[in-house]
């Protein structure tokens, strides 16, 4: 399971919130609107959605990042929950969804959830990892698992097509108005970014092995660098490379 440092999220991944506000435009939420941001993390992109006048609710599953964004935003309202099995009475004019959903393994539930806290009329707008997200990145961690333990495991992510998300909305009662996957090739910050980004987001694939001590963790991440060093280290920079999904549909 992967746990949350929410001082490092905000330290070294600003871009997770930045590359969001481009999103925001896309939500165009209004004044008086009431709109459930699911995955808040630790509340910039809920205290943007604010700053338009609407009303936000933030969810999100960890309870590190809700503190912070509670400590940072007091006047918004944030929730502990998963998406996957979130139910509440109200409904709201639009859910926004901003880099998360690919933690979702049951898009199905998520979906269900979502399109339930929508109003008749109301808009999704959510953008997370597409078909093919950090491809790259994911294959030399799993290689370097494997030299470094002999095992192999697959990624934990849920990285759709456009055409298997879409499939998973519509049975769930929205109708895909836009879909698209585009690649984000994503700067990573400092000459440490790709072992920073590593150690953050790994836990998808460090997970659940009693074999993987800190010390094997460390040479995993070691390892995995080398082998992303051609690929993946231009001028001087570490990139990540993301593709992103990003879909509007409506209830
Ligand atoms: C992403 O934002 O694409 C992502 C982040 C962490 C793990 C996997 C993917």
């Amino acid at each position: 399971m992967q746990t949350w440092n929410a001082q490092l999220y905000d330290g070294k991944h600003g871009f997770v919130s930045k590359y969001g506000e481009d999103l925001l435009s896309t939500l165009a939420a209004q004044p008086g609107e009431t709109v459930l941001d699911v995955g808040c993390g630790t509340g910039h992109l809920a205290a943007k959605i604010a700053e338009s006048g609407a009303v936000v609710v933030g969810i999100d599953s960890s309870a590190e990042m809700v503190d912070k964004a509670r400590e940072s935003y007091p006047a918004l309202l944030f929730t502990q929950a998963n998406i996957a099995t979130f139910s509440q009475p109200e409904t709201f004019d639009a859910v926004f969804s901003n880099a998360t959903l690919h933690w979702v393994r049951d898009a199905a539930g998520a979906a269900q959830a979502i399109s339930s806290s929508l109003k008749r009329g109301g808009r999704f707008v959510a953008e997370f990892g597409g078909a093919g997200n950090i491809a790259g990145i994911a294959k030399a961690v799993r290689e370097s698992i494997k030299e470094a333990t002999g095992e192999s495991r697959p990624h934990g992510w849920y990285f759709p097509t456009v055409g298997e998300y879409a499939t998973v909305l519509e049975a769930h009662g929205l109708e895909v108005r836009a879909a698209w996957l585009f690649d984000r090739p994503t700067p990573l910050e400092g000459a440490d970014g790709m072992r920073n980004w590593i150690s953050m987001f790994g836990g998808g694939l460090f997970a659940g092995s009693a074999a993987f001590t800190d010390d094997i963790k460390r040479r995993i991440i070691e390892l995995a660098e080398a082998r992303l060093f051609a690929t993946h280290f231009r001028n001087g920079q570490w990139f990540a490379d993301y593709r992103r999904i990003r879909v509007v549909a409506f209830r």
